[in-house]
């Protein structure tokens, strides 16, 4: 039940619908037993600055962004977090004090959802050179992560993206696989609907990490392979849940958990294997 006090944020996107961040948020408010609501906010790219600055005066606490507003969001802040400037984008804003906020915890979502693995553990190899992408090999590198090689279709993309970044960033045609401590996909492919990601994991050491930022289906062909191989596995689902709580924990004053029961809720509906139906 909700009152006139109600605190209100939710997710902006164009479109929406296919969001599961209204039933996640929504389930910790009710966990919680919050006064709050968390809705589904369908914004037309071009109207999206003004719809945000309207929803600031409409009293929202703030909201998260998705495609296709990352970097329209990124714009529209008055001020931004160290990790939203080096990822280039922002998925949470935070209303207050008359001024916008900007986040990016994309980054810190993958690394939460990575469990005990510890990025100094060795170099990592990135597939895709999207934002997804920059998000992560910025957040590997912040947490001491030796090397981020990228590799990706558009080489000259995989180059901008690696000097953007600076650091410890390399470019390669083929993924260097023998010394990775991780190996992680933010590229579309093996997600439902796209053709399966086609990488041999025959040269990857015992010990590495293999993770899908795809979580449609949970378990990807690329997953699947590294699962057949005998190595350790992480889904995109992780991510998802786990880049939701700053925002959650900002707006509402609560640090939710990511546990079992919201991953089963997420879960339901999200076929287990590939090819997805
Ligand atoms: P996001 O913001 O989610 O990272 P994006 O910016 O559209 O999304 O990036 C998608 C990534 O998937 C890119 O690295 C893209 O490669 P290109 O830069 O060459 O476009 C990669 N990708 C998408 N479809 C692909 C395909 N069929 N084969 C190989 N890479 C693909």
């Amino acid at each position: 039940m909700i009152t006139g006090r109600a605190v209100l944020a939710g997710v902006a996107g164009w479109p929406v619908a296919h969001s599961r961040s209204p039933r996640l948020h929504n389930h910790w408010i009710e966990r919680h037993g919050l006064d709050a609501a968390y809705v589904p906010l369908p914004i037309p790219p071009e109207r999206f600055a003004e719809a945000v600055r309207a929803l600031a005066a409409c009293g929202f606490r703030g909201m998260n962004v998705t495609i296709p507003h990352k970097e329209a969001a990124f714009a529209v802040c008055d001020r931004v977090t160290a990790r939203a400037h080096r990822a280039g984008a922002v998925n949470t804003l935070v209303f207050a004090d008359g001024a916008i906020s900007g986040d990016c915890t994309d980054g810190l979502g993958f690394l939460a959802s990575l469990g005990g693995f510890d990025p100094r553990a060795g170099p990592a190899v990135l597939l895709g050179a999207g934002g997804a992408a920059r998000a992560i090999a910025a957040a590997l590198l912040d947490a001491g992560c030796p090397r981020v090689t990228l590799v990706n279709r558009t080489r000259a993309r995989a180059g901008a993206l690696a000097a953007a970044l600076g650091g410890a960033v390399a470019v390669a045609d083929a993924p260097p696989l023998a010394d990775a401590a991780l190996l992680v996909n933010t590229t579309s492919l093996g997600m439902a609907g796209q053709p399966p990601l086609d990488l041999d994991l025959a040269a990857l050491p015992p010990h590495a990490l293999v993770a899908d930022i795809v979580y449609v289906p949970r378990e990807t062909p690329l997953l699947h392979a590294a699962a057949a191989r005998g190595l350790a596995t992480v889904g995109g689902l992780g991510m998802l849940l786990h880049q939701a709580v700053p925002g959650f924990a900002a707006w509402f004053g609560v640090t939710p958990e990511v546990d079992a029961e919201v991953e089963a809720l997420l879960a339901a509906d999200i076929p287990a294997t590939w090819p997805a139906r």
